[in-house]
């Protein structure tokens, strides 16, 4: 069962998500003069005859997951959109993940100030999250997209069917995103709550099921479509999607980005779940055990020390220090979103640095 969600914004657009989806992909570039194609290598070989409509469009690879997302690859994006011969009515589609459709939206928004950009989102990661709502960027060294845009994409295109040959790593990186959709969404009132239905449907999840997948996709791209149109430039509302995300990206940066981005989200979210219990934020202490347990059955880690290893040892100095890079900071400290219940969170809190010392021990 496919779903098509709009993301009512100015100009609106819609996310298509199901099976199938990216023979629209086509369509939808049909009348532009030019196009061309981001992805990375293993995308292009093992779904490149899903965009065959483009094939004869240039197809421009960059490299794999966070070794995309630096200024220098912008400068050589931008410098093949140009030998390409884009203009500015030209269509930039991304094909990939969450890094491509991070560096290729940057670029579209840069090139020419702003051409049009398609995301075909292929990891869970990026059809649940970082395909919608026009976040694009760069990191800068250890600092989490420090560089970046907002340009919203005119359509996103998440075919489920592409879920099946993820990498396990990256399909367990997409899983933590899907559960902190979860703990946010204050579901719409008749349906199923999003968190009961990954509780219930965890193997079908896990067994990569098409229903469940396009279930599960469709409830966290309508919650993270609702919180952008309401929030697009993230003045409010919208930070409460970094759930999890403070704490997370201090792990990825102390790991040395060893660590795939949604299995350090998982670890965030539990962070942030007990953070918020010490401050005495947590409203519905049941939340942190239950976000745990599903975790596991989703085959994610939930503690810190389940991360820790000897290859990446996460000293607790080094997250701390990646803390202060964070972009949400305010004078040098870093701040977080703290969950109060299932579906409300308290933005922008400052944590005594003790306190978050002790979370890391
Ligand atoms: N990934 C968080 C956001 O798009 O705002």
């Amino acid at each position: 069962m496919s779903a098509e969600i709009r993301v009512a914004l100015e100009p609106p657009y819609t996310v298509h998500v199901g099976r199938g989806r990216l023979a629209l992909a086509g369509e939808l570039a049909r009348e532009r003069p030019s196009v061309a194609v981001v992805t990375d290598g293993r995308v292009a070989a093992l779904h490149g005859a899903r965009l065959a409509a483009l094939g004869d469009r240039p197809w421009i690879q960059v490299p794999r997951g966070e070794q995309a997302k630096t200024l220098a690859q912008v400068g050589v994006l931008l410098e093949e959109l140009e030998a390409a011969g884009l203009d500015r009515r030209s269509l930039l589609v991304t094909f990939g993940g969450g890094s491509v459709s991070d560096l290729g939206g940057l670029a579209a928004s840069l090139y020419m100030r702003g051409i049009d950009v398609l995301h075909c989102p292929t990891t869970l990661l990026a059809q649940v999250d970082a395909a919608v709502g026009g976040k694009t960027g760069v990191n800068l060294g250890p600092a989490k997209n420090l560089a970046g845009t907002f340009h919203q994409p005119i359509a996103v295109v998440a075919d489920v069917d592409v879920l099946a040959t993820l990498a396990e790593a990256d399909w367990r990186s997409g899983l933590g995103e899907v559960v902190k959709s979860a703990l946010l969404e204050s579901p719409p009132s008749g349906a199923e709550p999003l968190l009961e239905l990954l509780e219930r449907s965890s193997e079908g999840l896990l067994r990569r099921e098409a229903p469940v997948l396009e279930a599960v996709v469709e409830r966290c791209v309508r919650h993270k479509a609702a919180v952008v149109a309401g929030d697009e430039r993230e003045s409010g509302a919208r930070a409460g999607l970094n759930l999890g995300h403070t704490f997370a990206h201090a792990l990825e940066a102390a790991s040395g980005f060893a660590l795939p981005h949604g299995v350090a989200v998982a670890v965030g979210l539990v962070l942030a779940l007990e953070c918020s219990r010490r401050v005495g934020l947590l409203e519905e202490p049941e939340l942190a055990p239950r976000t745990v347990r599903l975790l596991s059955r989703l085959g994610l880690p939930s503690s810190l020390a389940a991360l820790r290893t000897a290859e990446v040892p996460l000293e607790a100095a080094h997250i701390e220090a990646a803390l202060r890079h964070d972009k949400k900071r305010a004078e040098g400290e870093p701040c977080f979103v703290l969950p109060r219940r299932r579906g409300a969170v308290a933005l922008g809190v400052a944590v005594d640095p003790a306190l978050v010392r002790s979370l890391l021990a």
